[in-house]
């Protein structure tokens, strides 16, 4: 910490979709079943957001009012507001913009974060390092994205995956020693064509061709993205513990994303950490992208105490991962 400001989170909000997809309904669409989804990706279940006129941004305006309710505070006393997201509503304006607008935050600058499933933890970085500047009070950062919209369903490696989503955080500036303490943030952009979506960009702009050749899809290449994200993961998560001179005793609680619970499992047993010490949710909500993190940190957020250590870890599409390591301080 070389800065006089430290961040801490101070409230944490979320949207769900009420739609469940099951493992059965899965079955249904495309050669699978529910043990092989279950072993291969601990995921029973995921939402969907069935409403056509709905999107990223809505969900991350539902989670943002989520927050503003829990802290009391006007949606006009929000300095800034980042949305981490792979599938915003529009290529522009940003969807930052368009929640912004939906909660009345009109004294924010909006802007959204591109990082995958390293999204959150970007945004995280990004918000904090605002707080530490001194220039900004309240910063939310949200994670939202509706998978669902960039998803093959007759694709049965990557739709038994995904779910939609958005969950996050207020940041303000800390009045004690609890906060956002360290990070490690990476990218690695040698292995973008294993995880992509292909059309839409500038590279290949949206045509007939793309339709047909499905290139609006999350197209992935399951089996080197695992092999790097358990490592990437697992060795990030590690280097911050040690960094900081903790063990797994000391850590009370891992926060990561959820991809795959193997992924998650590996990471947990490189930390040292006992089993009952790691957030999962990917059996409720499969892999939300940009939002995992954010909806664990809501659902645990009765158990958690003032001055929990939290390491937070994410690995993505870029390829992007990282560690955050904070302690709680609501
Ligand atoms: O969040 C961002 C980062 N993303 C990730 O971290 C995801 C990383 N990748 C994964 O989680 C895993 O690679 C998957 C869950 C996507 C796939 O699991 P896997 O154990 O790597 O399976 P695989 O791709 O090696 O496929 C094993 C077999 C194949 O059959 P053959 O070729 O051995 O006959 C697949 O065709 O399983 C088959 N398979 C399925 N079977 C039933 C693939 N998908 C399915 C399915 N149901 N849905």
């Amino acid at each position: 910490m070389h800065s006089n400001y430290k961040a801490k989170i101070s409230a944490v909000g979320h949207y769900l979709p009420d739609y469940v997809l099951t493992n059965q309904e899965l079955e249904k669409l495309v050669e699978t079943n529910d043990e092989w989804i279950r072993t291969r990706t601990g995921i029973s279940e995921r939402r969907i957001l069935k409403d056509p006129d709905k999107a990223s941004a809505f969900m991350a305006a539902e989670a943002a009012k989520e927050i503003l309710q829990q802290r009391k505070i006007d949606p006009e006393a929000i300095d800034a507001i980042i949305v981490a997201t792979v599938t915003p509503d529009y290529m522009f304006p940003a969807t930052a913009c368009i929640a912004q607008s939906m909660i009345g935050a009109k004294n924010a600058f909006a802007f959204d974060l591109s990082a995958a499933c390293s999204g959150f933890l970007y945004a995280l970085e990004t918000g904090t390092s605002m707080i530490e500047s001194g220039r900004y009070k309240n910063v939310l950062v949200i994670g939202s994205d509706k998978m669902s919209a960039i998803t093959d369903y007759t694709d049965r490696t990557t739709c038994i995956l995904f779910g939609d989503g958005a969950a996050g955080v207020l940041l303000e500036p800390a009045d004690d020693e609890n906060g956002i303490i360290d990070s490690i943030m990476h990218s690695e952009g040698d292995m973008t064509q294993t995880l992509i979506q292909l059309g839409g960009g500038s590279r290949n702009p949206a045509s007939h061709e793309t339709v047909d050749k499905k290139m609006h899809y999350i197209f992935q290449e399951g089996r080197p993205v695992f092999k790097r994200a358990t490592e990437g993961m697992a060795d990030v998560s590690v280097e911050i513990m040690k960094k900081n001179n903790l063990t797994g005793d000391d850590v009370d609680w891992l926060v990561p994303h959820q991809a795959n619970l193997r992924i998650i499992d590996a990471t947990a047993r490189r930390m040292n950490l006992d089993p009952a010490k790691v957030m999962i949710n990917i059996d409720k909500y499969g892999n939300t992208t940009a939002a995992t993190i954010p909806l664990c940190l809501y659902d645990w957020k009765d158990r958690l105490n003032k001055g929990d250590k939290l390491i937070l870890a994410a690995f993505g599409g870029g390829y992007t991962w990282g560690a955050t390591y904070l302690t709680w301080a609501i």
